[in-house]
């Protein structure tokens, strides 16, 4: 039964978030469904990310508001935490009677959401579509190719992510590119961290004379060769060059488990430290004089910022990074492999790279927003 308040509204946005990059992906979408006309939307924090510095820290430097619902999963096996949440969505869902569902990126927050609604036969709209790795021994490969098969909605960030989408029989009319908000939240605080930040001065850094490195994929973190290698590695770099390592606190259990490290630990000019807010970390990837990660979002976000990235993978989801130059592909099967590619790319001479707008206007947001205020209501709903 709808209530007094929901008949100002002609659309009902329940979205669903769970993790770092998601908060991050959330702000600027939020913020546009905030001023749209006619949509509500309540905001769901399953609560796979619950550290201050994983999540807190978000809400409060993005200025994203609270959640109407915690669900407190927290930890634990793939199939324990997606069914956990499942069912508190559930119920969730079935009380607020939304007409849509709108999910972000790849985890496990990310399925949970578009498995819940689309079984109650809820519409899901799904934020980074068709982003593929084509290495199904991924989780985040298994959950966005779930997620995007049972959305109705698909938005995605570049034309590869849509052509991949339409590659697997989804209608043109569903798959819509519109950029990619982290974009749009890169551009709405770049200025701002630039700013506020004193994560240099902290560190003792000097701008574009440091290396920014993270890890944190399931591909590296739990096989400890590699695991080993990226570490051996960033303590051999850090013999000739300053580095920073904000540790995923995934990483920083295994590193614990296999060598005995610990966060506060510095070897030479490798300096490992807690995770960091969003600014602190814009500010930090934006004077980096190179970026070494497994991570989607800052391979990206070095792109933004005019950083070199190198990433430790196998490949990547953003194949367009690779394409341009300022993005190369070391799977970090050996220390001196790793080495090697640190003072190969270091010697780049980036500002003869070109730098197409691969990733929209940073209105991707707004696009979002636009998409949702054109649809119909569900019937019924
Ligand atoms: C998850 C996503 C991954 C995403 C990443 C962003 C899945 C399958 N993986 O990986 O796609 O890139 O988030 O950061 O959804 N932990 C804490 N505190 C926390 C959260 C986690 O200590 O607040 C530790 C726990 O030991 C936990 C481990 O980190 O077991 C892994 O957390 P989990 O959320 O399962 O996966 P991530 O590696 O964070
Ligand atoms: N990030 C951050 N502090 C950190 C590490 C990452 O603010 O210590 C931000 C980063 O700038 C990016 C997002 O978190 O916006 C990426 O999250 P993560 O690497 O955990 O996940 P992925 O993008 O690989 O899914």
């Amino acid at each position: 039964m709808k209530s007094a308040v929901d008949f100002e509204y002609s659309m009902k946005v329940v979205t669903v978030v769970g993790a770092r990059p998601q908060f991050i992906k959330l702000a600027p979408v939020s913020k546009a469904l905030r001023v749209a006309d006619g949509i509500k939307e309540t905001l769901v924090h399953t609560g796979q990310h619950y550290d201050k510095g994983l999540s807190e820290v978000f809400f409060e430097e993005l200025d994203i508001r609270s959640p109407n619902y915690h669900l407190d999963i927290g930890s634990s096996s793939h199939a324990q935490q997606t069914g956990k949440m499942m069912i508190a969505l559930e119920r969730i869902l079935e009380t607020e009677k939304p007409d849509w569902v709108l999910v972000y990126g790849d985890t496990n927050s990310t399925l949970a959401g578009a498995l819940a609604a689309s079984k109650l036969n809820i519409r899901v709209a799904h934020v980074e579509a068709g982003l593929r790795s084509y290495n199904r021994r991924m989780p985040e490969e298994l959950n966005r190719i779930l997620t995007d098969h049972a959305s109705d909605l698909l938005f995605s960030p570049t034309k590869v992510a849509q052509g991949n989408l339409i590659a697997e029989g989804i209608s043109k009319s569903k798959a819509i590119k519109v950029g990619d908000v982290m974009y749009d939240a890169t551009l709405l605080f770049r200025e701002k961290a630039e700013k506020h930040s004193r994560i240099l001065e902290r560190l003792k850094l000097t701008s574009n004379d440091y290396i920014l490195a993270t890890a944190h994929r399931a591909e590296n973190t739990d096989n400890v060769e590699r695991l080993q290698a990226i570490f051996e590695s960033l303590k051999m770099i850090g013999e000739k060059h300053q580095v920073v390592f904000p540790v995923h606190p995934r990483t920083e259990k295994v590193l614990e488990q296999h060598f005995g490290v610990i966060r506060s630990d510095s070897y030479k000019s490798l300096q490992l430290i807690a995770p960091v807010g969003y600014l602190d970390m814009l500010k930090l990837i934006g004077n980096a004089g190179l970026v070494l990660t497994d991570s989607g979002g800052i391979q990206k976000e070095a792109y933004f910022l005019k950083t070199l990235c190198i990433t430790l993978r196998d490949e990547t989801e953003w194949v367009e990074l690779v394409d341009t130059g300022w993005n190369r592909i070391v799977p970090p099967r050996s220390t001196q492999d790793i080495v090697t590619a640190v003072e190969m790319v270091m010697g780049v001479a980036f500002k003869e790279l070109t730098y197409p707008a691969l990733y929209g206007d940073g209105k991707a947001a707004q696009k979002i927003a636009n998409a949702f205020t054109g649809q119909e209501p569900a019937v019924g709903g």
